[in-house]
């Protein structure tokens, strides 16, 4: 017997079957077949709805450092911010528009920036997400615009290689949203060029010390002033939970002239009036001291 023969033998169903048993058997496999390829069907209906909901519910990405405790509005500084972000039809001409935060160290650019995030009416504008990158002044670009592809990508399965595939794809990510990208503490204008990937429905802001970066990336810039007095007292108040006045208050408004009325600088006095119940004038003597101290290290004018 050849071997096809030896097939046929073996493959003859009234061996060991009956034909009707074995149309039993086919109809039995059959209909758990179809039970089976229904459940697959329920499964993936199911699925494809879970989906469909989880993308109709899925937030858009927010990412903002939390404000500081003793956070103050200053509505001078961020109502022309804000229009500006908000008003998209001033940036018609397709390009991606960017305001640059400018201002001295510990001034409160990066407070200003994420106040902006969590602004409701900002967050409106911008209903693809709001994200954000501290960059320094080294900053890993590639671990940076990696994160931002993940916060945007809904699928979370594309992982860069290099820095030019994470950067196609962040293009490709952005194309037709609304996404406010915040670049904050930048130094070189060179760190900002990769993340320029959106047109004129995304924006872009960023905060720095160097008004050079402002203008070499053409950024609308806004220079930021130390505060006012008022500001200043509304601050300590803050920080300390009471509302200032009479020789309270004088000796606080001194103390804030003192500190340059730095916003760093005024926040630390008051978490050090708050930490050590220190009276505000021995505080004022305290700083006084200090101040001259370092001014007699500065070098004597010839
Ligand atoms: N609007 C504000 N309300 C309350 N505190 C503030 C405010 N702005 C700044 N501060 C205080 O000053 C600190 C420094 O502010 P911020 O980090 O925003 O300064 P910056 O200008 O970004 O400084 P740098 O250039 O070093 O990054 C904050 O951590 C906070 O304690
Ligand atoms: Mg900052």
């Amino acid at each position: 017997m050849n071997n096809q023969d030896n097939q046929k033998e073996k493959l003859n169903p009234s061996d060991n079957l009956t034909h009707s048993s074995t149309q039993q058997v086919v109809a039995k496999e059959g209909s758990s077949i179809s039970n089976v390829i229904q459940t697959q069907n329920l499964y993936f209906n199911n699925l494809n709805i879970d989906l469909a909901q989880k993308s109709q519910n899925a937030l858009p990405p927010f990412e903002a450092p939390p404000l500081p405790q003793c956070f103050i509005e200053r509505p001078n500084i961020t109502n022309d911010l804000k229009s500006k972000l908000i008003n998209r039809e001033l940036n018609s001409q397709g390009v991606l528009a960017i305001s640059a935060i400018y201002g001295l160290g510990g001034i409160g650019k990066s407070t200003i920036a994420a106040s902006l995030a969590y602004d409701n009416q900002i967050k409106n504008s911008f209903p693809d997400g709001i994200l954000w990158a501290s960059l320094g002044q080294e900053p890993d670009l590639f671990s940076l615009l990696r994160g931002r592809i993940q916060a945007l990508d809904e699928d979370k399965t594309f992982i860069p290689i290099n820095i030019e595939t994470a950067l196609s794809h962040f293009r490709t990510l952005l194309q037709n949203k609304k996404v406010l990208l915040i670049l904050d503490d930048v130094w070189d204008s060179l760190h900002v060029q990769p993340f320029m990937a959106g047109n004129n429905s995304c924006q872009m802001l960023i905060t720095t010390r160097r008004n050079t970066v402002a203008a070499e990336i053409g950024a609308h810039t806004y220079e930021i002033e130390i505060m006012s007095k008022e500001e200043s007292l509304n601050l300590i108040s803050t920080c300390i939970e009471y509302i200032l006045d009479g020789d309270e208050k004088e000796e606080a408004s001194k103390i804030a002239k003192l500190l340059g009325y730095l916003a760093l600088a005024l926040q630390m006095a008051a978490t050090r009036k708050l930490r050590g119940a220190i009276e505000w004038t021995k505080l004022r003597v305290m700083l006084e001291d200090e101040i001259n101290r370092l001014s007699a290290l500065e070098p004597l004018a010839t």
